[in-house]
């Protein structure tokens, strides 16, 4: 805290993590999120030593996990994962979310979509009325990426939305997902209809999956400045 109830975003990501944490059973197979937010879920998790295997969404979570002592597992060695916890870079009323400013988004959305429970969790500053202020990330297959970009530029015409697709970069090189992805980021503004932004977005050559997780979330533990975490059914 910084001064009386004023606790700081990394705090009430961290009460936000703890809160999720509680919620785990033991014998479950539990999907891990990537981020900052889930980090602080994956020690939370470790430090109450159930018996749980994890499946990580990113190398870095995997790394965080085998080295708390958690059991890491595959997507593929498990027909259903029983939760997954993840944060979110925007988390809309209905918990739509935009996903993949850690560049995980692919692995993620994959774990997600194996889980019979998914909980989002974020810092208070993460909930939006209107999905868009942060840039929409989308993961495209290296091989002619430009050409994607292009076709991206379409889509976006379509829906009104007059941005070029930015690649990101990381040490002044194209950033690499951990399935050797790029990543495009697209500062949309507020997007009007994001089930239909999504649909188009899947319809592009090139295009292996974008950031926004509509229909997923089934609760969301957003932790508060008052060090309150409360709960957002969609
Ligand atoms: C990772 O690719 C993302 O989807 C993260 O879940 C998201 O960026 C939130 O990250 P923080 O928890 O670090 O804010």
């Amino acid at each position: 805290m910084t001064s009386a109830g004023s606790l700081e975003p990394d705090g009430q990501k961290r009460i936000a993590g703890e809160a999720a944490a509680a919620l785990i059973e033991s014998g479950q197979v539990v999907g891990l999120g990537t981020g900052s937010t889930a980090a602080h879920f994956v020690r939370a998790l470790a430090a109450r030593n159930i018996d749980i295997r994890g499946v990580p969404t990113s190398e870095a979570t995997a790394a965080l996990a085998r080295e708390l002592g958690l059991i890491v597992i595959g997507v593929d060695e498990v027909s259903v994962i029983d939760i997954t916890v993840d944060g979110a870079d925007e988390i809309g009323p209905e918990l739509e979310l935009i996903k993949g400013g850690g560049g995980a988004l692919l692995r993620e959305k994959l774990v997600w979509e194996a889980s019979r429970r998914c909980v989002v969790i974020a810092d208070a500053g993460k909930a939006v009325k209107r999905l868009g202020a942060f840039p929409l990330p989308v993961e495209v297959a290296a091989f002619a990426y430009k050409g994607t970009s292009r076709r991206i530029c379409d889509v976006l015409a379509d829906a009104d939305i007059a941005m070029v697709p930015k690649l990101r970069k990381q040490g002044g090189e194209p950033f690499r997902t951990d399935g050797g992805n790029l990543i495009y980021d697209i500062d949309c503004g507020a997007i009007a209809d994001p089930w239909a932004l999504a649909e188009a977005l899947k319809g592009v050559t090139g295009v292996v999956d974008h950031g926004l997780f509509l229909g997923l979330a089934d609760l969301a533990l957003i932790g508060g400045a008052d060090g309150r975490v409360t709960e957002l059914l969609p």
